[in-house]
């Protein structure tokens, strides 16, 4: 209502203007209208007068002349009337004014007039040449002109009113249209706010749409176009490509990393300092990643050198060499390790979300600390941010609570969370002591990513089983308190082509290397596992199969080697310490069960491989095992295939892990099923080199496709369209308090 008031008023101020400057021209043409009107009756009365006044003039009747000027004069317009001689005013009518003089009248050949002021009073002097006598002098007529101007002032007066009359009705009209406008403007921008609300695309272009509404339209059209643009380019995703869709889709925008493993260690060893790149899928997928963004990553500083090689904000560019992002390291004592990482995060949730059948423990004092070290990590991105709206990447399940944490102090910050690792069924999350305290934490993020859809699930089902939201099934959404926050599956993957692999020699000459290093004779054929020591990757039941495998097919017996190269990990918690004693006395069993003299089936490679040592196992090897009792994603297999460009060797996989999904070429295994993989291992071993290859490109090409770069640019660009969603939900919000303030 305000804005109507506002543009009627405006209009009529336009009128008020308009009518000021007509004014005073109309209130001319009026006087000038009336000075000829009254040149024309002094032309009358003269061309009335004249020849008798000449007849007069001629008789010398002085008196006649009198008493006719004396009648002529009593016309109400005219005040006097006189004759010059010269000089000389004679006959003067009794109204003449004392001041006037014919000096005053201008005079020629010709009629004139004149106006001046006798009396204070405006008055019109119209002097005519009159020739009597042989002499010429001229006959003055005196009119009063201030009539004239009370007429002006009268006309300006009606003019006036007229004219305002008029801008009060352009002013109505102005208000009346600006009304209709409005209604309409507020009903299409109220339409676009439910299409948004309602997740349908937006109409199409109608001409007859309010400008404003339009826009919202034509905005979320272009949303709409870019989404399917980014849909359709599901291929070629590369550090490039990444790059130019972060650039022209989040272009300003700062990324931070945060992850409870570090991309880099720095160690303190006897040769100095050296740098470790720990074994972790994690910081396989996402140290690529960040290094085509830039940005910072925040991380646990767990290396024995690590404070020696930070500056004193704890920052290290990295990597060493080729600085291209931030590596950010927060310190935490003894306690907050044990509590946080060991405790709550790998005695409690891992074994939690694994089901590998190892009992989770829940300490509450694990807990305090967990929820300690999530806060601490808060307070670093906190401390990181630049912009009060950063895009931060939360990894894993070491910081359940911390997007609730930045989402409290960076409200506008868009927070995309992974979790690397599977999410069980409701029934089993059920049992976690703080399983609400953990939905709560992550529901903080604006998109929770997940391997595959049935982790997703499984979330959507714990969330709808132990806290109060509500659940868009449609759209994998949950509103809770308020917030909206996506659940999505993104599977991980691995660089391509990979890093470790450019330096690479032949595959012919990393079986030879192989073989001789581990003493085996040039045509031993050789299985390979490689991954940390953990309990979920089934390698107690790997070595079962063999076991299996050579009791069943023992023609393999000294022809088949198997390399089980296991990094030591968590060895703190004895879970793990159990587990490598139990291998260990396992391999030693079968070793003595079914080795010879010189042979030995399973060989058992204890500490860490660096990349470039793993490639050279995978591309010796005739078959890779991934036999992970429940996985995530698993990269061990992928990175396998992506060794493989000779096209040849056979990857067994277990149907647990979430690459088999996309890997679907493998021997997809049961772990649980000893004899059903010791089958599986003597199939890898007897399939012809045209299946191997066939299945292997197929799965490469799977990689290739469905690389890391496509895992962070999907998630990247999920987050900008959600930026752009809420940067429109801000505009039609703001447009709607103000039309809502208007109205
Ligand atoms: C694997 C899992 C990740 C996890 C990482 C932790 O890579 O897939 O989800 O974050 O292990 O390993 P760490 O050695 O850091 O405990």
């Amino acid at each position: 209502m305000k804005l109507i008031f506002r543009l009627g008023g405006i209009a009529a101020l336009v009128a008020g203007l308009v009518i000021l400057a007509v004014l005073p021209f109309a209130t001319s043409f009026v006087e000038q209208w009336a000075r000829r009107d009254v040149e024309l009756r002094s032309r009358l009365v003269f061309s009335t007068a004249r020849d008798q006044i000449v007849d007069l003039m001629v008789r010398n009747d002085t008196e006649q002349i009198d008493r006719l000027f004396e009648r002529v004069a009593t016309d109400e317009r005219v005040l006097a009337i006189g004759y010059c001689d010269g000089q000389e005013l004679l006959f003067p009518t009794k109204n003449m004014p004392g001041s006037f003089s014919c000096a005053q009248a201008a005079r020629s050949d010709s009629e004139t007039f004149s106006t001046i002021r006798a009396d204070d009073r405006d008055v019109l002097v119209s002097a005519f040449p009159l020739k009597a006598n042989g002499r010429t002098g001229h006959l003055v007529v005196l009119h009063d002109m201030s009539y004239v101007q009370r007429r002006g002032a009268q006309a300006r007066n009606y003019i006036f009113l007229a004219l305002a009359g008029v801008a009060l009705g352009a002013a109505a009209l102005v208000a009346a249209i600006a009304l209709l406008i409005m209604r309409r403007w507020l009903a299409s921008v109220r339409q676009a706010i439910e299409n948004v609300r309602a997740g349908t695309p937006p109409l199409p272009h109608s001409d007859d749409l309010p400008a404003i509404g339009k826009e919202i339209h034509d905005v979320l059209q272009e949303l709409d176009a870019t989404r399917r643009t980014i849909d359709a380019a599901h291929t070629d995703w590369s550090p490039d490509a990444l790059r130019a869709a972060l650039s022209n889709e989040l272009s300003g925008s700062e990324v931070i990393v945060v992850s409870n493993r570090e991309p880099y260690i720095h160690n303190r060893t006897d040769n100095g300092i050296t740098l470790q790149i720990p074994a972790s899928g994690l910081v396989a997928a996402l140290e690529p990643i960040t290094r085509a963004c830039g940005g910072t990553w925040v991380a646990h500083g767990s290396g024995t050198a690590d404070r020696e090689t930070v500056d004193t904000y704890d920052r290290v560019a990295v990597p060493p060499g080729h600085p291209s992002y931030t590596l950010r390291r927060v310190w935490l004592t003894e306690e907050e390790q044990d509590g946080y990482y060991y405790g709550a995060a790998n005695e409690g949730l891992w074994p939690l979300c694994h089901i590998a059948f190892v009992r989770p423990v829940f300490r509450e004092t694990d807990w305090r600390m967990y929820r300690a070290v999530n806060a601490k990590f808060a307070d670093a991105v906190v401390a990181e941010a630049k912009r009060e709206d950063p895009v931060v990447l939360v990894q894993d399940y070491h910081f359940a609570l911390l997007p609730r944490m930045i989402r409290e102090r960076l409200p506008r910050a868009t927070i995309v969370t992974f979790w690397h690792i599977p999410w069980p069924n409701a029934e089993t999350f059920g049992i976690c002591p703080w399983r609400e305290e953990i939905i709560d934490g992550l529901l903080g993020s604006s998109i929770l990513g997940f391997h595959t859809q049935a982790h997703c699930n499984h979330f959507l089902e714990a969330v709808d089983a132990y806290v109060e939201s509500r659940i868009d099934r449609e759209r994998d959404a949950v509103t809770y308190g308020g917030e909206e926050t996506l659940i999505r599956p993104y599977p991980i993957s691995i660089e391509w082509p990979p890093a470790a692999l450019a330096g690479q020699k032949s595959v012919e000459e990393c079986r030879a290397a192989v073989r001789q290093r581990l003493g085996l004779p040039p045509e031993m054929r050789l299985g390979v596992g490689i991954e940390r020591f953990d309990y979920t990757k089934g390698i107690i039941d790997r070595m079962k199969a063999i076991d299996t495998l050579l009791t069943d097919y023992p023609e393999w017996k000294g022809h088949f080697v198997f390399a089980q190269v296991a990094a030591p990990t968590r060895s703190k918690l004895a879970n793990y310490r159990q587990l490598q004693e139990e291998a260990e006395a396992l391999a030693r069993d079968i070793n003595v069960r079914h080795g010879t003299e010189g042979y030995e089936p399973i060989k058992l490679l204890v500490r860490h491989h660096e990349p470039d040592e793993v490639f050279e196992l995978f591309r010796a090897a005739d078959l890779c095992v991934v036999s992970s009792l429940h996985d995530g994603m698993n990269l061990v297999a992928k990175e396998f295939v992506a060794a493989r460009d000779d096209e040849a060797g056979v990857l067994i996989l277990s149907a647990f892990a979430g690459a088999s999904r996309e890997l679907a070429e493998a021997l997809i295994v049961n772990p649980y099923n000893a004899h059903a993989m010791g089958e599986a291992f003597n199939r890898a071993l007897t399939m012809p080199l045209g299946e191997q290859r066939e299945r292997m490109r197929l799965m490469r090409d799977q990689v290739r496709e469905r690389n890391v770069y496509r895992w962070a640019g999907q998630m990247l660009l999920a987050a900008s369209r959600l930026r752009k969603r809420q940067r429109i939900r801000r505009v039609i919000a703001e447009s709607r308090r103000r039309a809502s303030a208007y109205a």
